[in-house]
């Protein structure tokens, strides 16, 4: 395994990682023609913070803390789990944090926003995606001139600093492969700003599992929006770690379970997460992780997978805004 660059890469450990892989074997046996379906449970990994956005701020704080900084900037919707996990580990480590947030202010804070009220040093509400970078910008620009020292996470951690997060991930998913006996040949993850599915195209190359196909199911962009995001996350990394880069070809996306609006539930992803919830006792949230899983329930029915294939459902958590 092609891993000691990867290992030199500074990381604050965060959370106990080692995520459970099961079978599904409930929701399996109810599907005609299904695949052997297994589940990564990343919506384990910690109380309140159930999800994938632990992985890559390990990365990005270590990034943070290298670079010295004192307060961390970072943005998302007024409901994200990244950008209010990213207020609790900076409570966490001492360091001060700015969310920039686009949608309007809820009267009743619930959910995400209301740990993120909690959470962070400031909030500012932003009203389109649009005017995030801008705020960021501004913001750090402001903190400067303070003598201030900021350093941007970007949406979802989504860059080279946060991506490791997923490398990660693959190199512990390897060695729970071998250490069960068995490959998967996909894995089904729910995609949008690129650094979870960017990671792990990376992860397979860099822990030597390029057998393995990734699917990700988009939960609002467009599948060249998705591609440009999962390359730009990806590649990065790839180069540091002396693999070549990847570009759309290698990828594997689907745009067709966003649904009319990002966050709003499909009927297909209610379908999903009902068929999860009764087989197996497992939630799913509505923004990302029950749409991933209505992309993967259609691949089945459309025969993508044969029944001899290990598929991986991997749930990247996402459940407090069920809440
Ligand atoms: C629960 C959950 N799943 C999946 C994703 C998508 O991950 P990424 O933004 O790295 O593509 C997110 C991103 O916010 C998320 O919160």
């Amino acid at each position: 395994m092609e891993t000691k660059k990867f290992n030199e890469i500074t990381r604050i450990p965060l959370a106990p990682l080692n995520t459970p892989v099961e079978p599904l074997e409930r929701l399996t046996a109810s599907i005609k023609g299904a695949p052997n379906l297994f589940i990564k449970r990343d919506d384990f990994i910690g109380p309140l913070v159930w999800g994938n956005k632990l992985r890559k701020l390990e990365y990005s704080f270590g990034a943070a803390k290298e670079a010295g900084a004192d307060v961390v900037i970072t943005c998302g919707a007024v409901q994200s789990n990244h950008a209010r996990t990213t207020s609790m580990v900076a409570r966490r480590l001492g360091i001060e944090s700015l969310l920039v947030l686009n949608g309007v202010e809820p009267e009743t804070a619930r959910a995400n926003y209301l740990i993120s009220k909690m959470m962070a040093s400031k909030i500012l509400i932003v009203p389109d995606k649009d005017d995030r970078q801008p705020a960021m910008e501004e913001a750090a620009k402001e903190y400067r001139g303070s003598g201030r020292n900021p350093f941007i996470i970007p949406l979802g951690a989504s860059d080279m600093y946060g991506t490791p997060g997923f490398v990660r991930a693959m190199i512990e998913l390897r060695q729970q492969q071998e250490s069960a006996g068995i490959r998967f040949s996909h894995i089904v993850v729910s995609s949008s700003s690129g650094g979870t599915q960017g990671g792990m195209e990376a992860g397979k190359r860099i822990a030597v599992m390029q057998d393995i196909d990734i699917i990700g199911i988009s939960a609002d962009e467009s599948c060249s929006g998705l591609c440009k995001n999962v390359v730009r996350a990806a590649n990065p990394i790839l180069q540091m770690t002396g693999f070549d880069t990847i570009n759309d070809s290698d990828l594997f996306v689907d745009d067709r379970f966003t649904g009319s609006e990002y966050g709003k539930p499909t009927a297909e992803s209610e379908k999903a997460a009902e068929l999860f919830l009764t087989h197996e006792g497992i939630l799913l949230d509505h923004t990302y992780t029950a749409k991933a899983a209505a992309g993967m329930l259609k691949l089945i029915e459309e025969g993508r997978f044969s029944e001899r294939d290990n598929v991986l459902f991997w749930h990247t958590g996402g459940l407090l805004n069920l809440f």
